[in-house]
């Protein structure tokens, strides 16, 4: 039976002043009444599958638990890294977790932190990618693209394999993060999907492709598991032996380099989340497009994200712009430049 992977070991620093090291973004409900990582279990709910395997950062392990715990998920199934490696490494883990157990199932690998409307049209991807991840294909989940995103990566599809009509196609290549200018070129070609960052794959497959490919990451990734501590529902990686693992996304170690990839199309109301703009675009909005949460006074405000969490903000004669409020932090932005916003996270770790 399919096993999910959940991958909640990110940092989320373009959603500050919400999203913090200690409460990241997949934690905070942004949409919905859940957060983001219940709504990524929850989305699961119809499909045959086990129970979730989690993997994310040692320091939220009372957070995954008490989460999963509040939608009768709890799962004996956490991997708790001591520091993050990417995700190259993290699927590596729960691969291996999941081999070692004598088995190897088909890995639905999804991220904690996404936006997905159209539940039905996900499940029929899942169905259609199940059967070619079983057969040893890589597949990955392609978004059709809604506009020039630069916050993504990018997959060309080559041609469609032989077999139903919504068989999926050929990867001719992966491109990560492109300028605005590339990605309005891929827009127009229509040969280009939105990478999701989700992936299905037998766990020996991949095992197989990062030895071939990352070998180094496989390695370091084998050394940590031989040495895990298990009990209380976690998993504990030994830092001594996680911290020599290269840093590196599977995008990058394995997606871009292997001849078995394939890309599921999926048009469902996708969203990452990965900055304000991004949350305003998927939330309710007030009939002048304003997305609000929290107490606010608007006079003559259009198409703003106003987000607060103790206290009245008031908005007057403003267009286009992100005010979020915290206990201890406020944030003033405008819409089309929050990408920078991880600069003041930069900002305050010291880094610039
Ligand atoms: N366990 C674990 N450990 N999880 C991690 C780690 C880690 O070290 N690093 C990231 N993650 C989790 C994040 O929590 C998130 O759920 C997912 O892996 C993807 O990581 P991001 O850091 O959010 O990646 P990204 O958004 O910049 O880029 C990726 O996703 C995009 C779509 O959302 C790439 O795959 C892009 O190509 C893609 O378009
Ligand atoms: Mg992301």
């Amino acid at each position: 039976m399919l096993l999910p992977v959940i991958m909640a070991g990110g940092t989320g620093s373009r959603l500050w002043p919400l999203s913090r090291e200690l409460y990241p973004k997949q934690f905070i409900c942004l949409h919905g009444e859940h957060s983001m990582l219940q709504e990524t279990v929850n989305r699961l709910s119809g499909i045959e599958a086990r129970a979730p395997m989690v993997i994310c950062n040692e320091e939220h392990r009372f957070l995954v638990a008490e989460q999963l715990r509040q939608i009768n998920k709890l799962s004996h199934n956490i991997i708790l890294e001591p520091v993050g490696r990417n995700t190259a490494p993290a699927i590596a883990l729960a691969a291996l977790n999941a081999v070692e157990q004598g088995d190897d199932p088909v890995l639905l690998v999804l991220a904690a932190d996404h936006v997905i409307e159209d539940r039905a049209a996900f499940h029929h991807a899942i169905k259609t990618a199940t059967a070619y991840a079983k057969q040893g294909k890589l597949v990955t989940f392609g978004i059709v693209p809604t506009g020039p995103e630069t916050g993504y990566g990018y997959i060309q599809r080559g041609e469609a394999l032989p077999g139903e009509e919504d068989a999926p196609y050929a990867v001719q290549r992966f491109v990560e993060k492109p300028n605005l200018k590339t990605a309005e070129q891929y827009l127009e070609s229509g040969e280009y999907y939105w990478n999701s960052g989700m992936f299905m794959f037998r766990a020996k497959r991949y095992l197989q492709e990062l030895e071939k490919y990352r070998p180094d990451i496989l390695e370091a990734c084998r050394l940590a598991m031989a040495n895990v501590k298990e009990g209380n529902d976690f998993i504990s990686i030994d830092k001594d032996d996680f911290i020599a693992c290269p840093d590196e996304s599977v995008d990058y170690a394995v997606m871009e380099q292997t001849d078995s990839a394939v890309v599921v199309p999926l048009a469902a109301g996708w969203s990452d989340v990965g900055s304000w703009s991004a949350l305003w675009e998927v939330n309710d909005k007030d009939a002048h497009g304003n997305s609000l949460k929290g107490d606010t006074f608007l006079h003559n405000t259009k198409n703003c994200y106003i987000n607060s969490e103790d206290q009245l903000v008031a908005a007057i004669g403003v267009e286009d712009l992100v005010i979020v409020n915290t206990k201890d932090a406020v944030l003033v932005a405008r819409k089309d430049q929050v990408q920078d916003v991880k600069r003041v996270v930069e900002f305050l770790k010291g880094e610039c």
